[in-house]
């Protein structure tokens, strides 16, 4: 049996539907988020005024750089990049500060990166639960932050994406993380399994309704991650291929192909409250568009908490609990990732 479309679930067929308590991780957020940004303040970094940030990782790791990058990249004058690959760009040099990313820290992709950037002299530290990324800064003296173990890398996004706020926080970046821990902590509560019609469940028996890939639209910069995390959340918890756009960009493109599919799919747009009115208004024809075509009646959410990290994690929050949500919904469990594993130890 999986979860019953008109009632909540108790506490008993929740374990039994989520051995390994992935919604406990998503609803933890709050908690773990206060100690990890204070643990990233404290650092010392080996430049102390970067000229650049480049970001490095993979997937679950590699989402708290994008929420980063486009959380700052109006509001803090240094500029971020992410790279998900195991060679870095030309450019990163020695006033760049290179930060590595993984939570297990064993991953193939991140550990090349970063033998890379020691090889080519340019300051490097890394957030890690351990693994041969801490042991390799270990040996180089390189700063690595650590995060508690024993989590799934998604579900460490407290851990991570905090830690990194902080040691930004530490470079000068305008962020102050109280106001985004205190509406994580109201939304663990608002979707809280027991409740039958939050918003989070409502969305994932929307997404759960319809057989063709959803579409999860972000608005570029301001939602653009968190669509991305949306993304990787349904993929990974819910087992569900997801599409991935982004305002204004697949106003030029993919509108095409959705129209001219036929398919009937879930629309969702995350919008944050001060997107400029051009978006905003293309965003309302777009969706006009849809609704005439009959691909989809969208759902659009707009973050509205008067802190820009509060109105970030306002979506994610939303976004990690419907994929929780979706899963149960399909009955699979959402912890497990058996291809990610299978494929990481082919290549070990
Ligand atoms: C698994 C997950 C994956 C990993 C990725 C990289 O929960 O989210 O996307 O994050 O395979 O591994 P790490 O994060 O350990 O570097």
């Amino acid at each position: 049996m999986s979860l019953s479309s008109s009632l909540a679930l108790g506490a008993r067929e929740l374990s039994r539907l989520d051995p390994q308590d992935m919604l406990g991780c998503v609803r933890r957020m709050p908690e773990v988020a206060s100690l990890a940004f204070e643990r990233g303040t404290a650092w010392q970094p080996p430049v102390p005024s970067p000229r650049q940030i480049l970001i490095c990782g993979m997937g679950g790791s590699a989402i708290s750089g994008d929420l980063a990058r486009t959380l700052l990249q109006g509001r803090w004058s240094v500029p971020i990049s992410v790279a998900r690959q195991p060679q870095l760009p030309a450019w990163a040099d020695d006033r760049t500060l290179c930060l590595f990313l993984s939570y297990s820290g064993n991953t193939a992709e991140t550990l090349a990166a970063f033998g890379e950037a020691t090889a080519r002299g340019i300051p490097t530290a890394a957030i890690a639960s351990g693994g041969q990324l801490a042991d390799r800064c270990g040996q180089r003296a390189i700063p690595v932050l650590p995060v508690e173990s024993g989590w799934q890398p998604r579900a460490a996004l407290g851990h991570l994406y905090f830690t990194l706020l902080g040691m930004l926080a530490a470079l000068g970046a305008p962020v102050e993380p109280a106001a985004a821990i205190s509406r994580l902590a109201e939304l663990a509560v608002e979707y809280a399994p027991d409740r039958a019609d939050s918003d989070a469940i409502n969305l994932a028996r929307r997404l759960h309704a319809l057989p063709a890939a959803p579409l999860i639209a972000g608005v570029s910069p301001s939602t653009e991650a968190v669509a991305l995390r949306w993304k990787g959340q349904l993929n990974e918890n819910a087992k569900t291929t997801a599409l991935f756009g982004v305002f204004p960009e697949l106003t030029h493109n993919e509108i095409v192909n959705l129209v001219a599919s036929g398919e009937e799919r879930a629309v969702v747009v995350l919008r944050d409250a001060e997107d400029p009115p051009l978006l905003v208004r293309q965003i309302g024809q777009t969706l006009g568009l849809l609704r005439e075509e009959r691909v989809s009646d969208p759902v659009e959410i707009v973050a509205s908490a008067s802190d820009p990290l509060a109105r970030q994690m306002e979506l994610v929050s939303l976004g990690d609990h419907v994929s929780v949500y979706l899963a149960l919904l399909k009955g699979l469990d959402p912890t497990p990732v058996a291809p990610i594993v299978a494929l990481k130890a082919r290549m070990a």
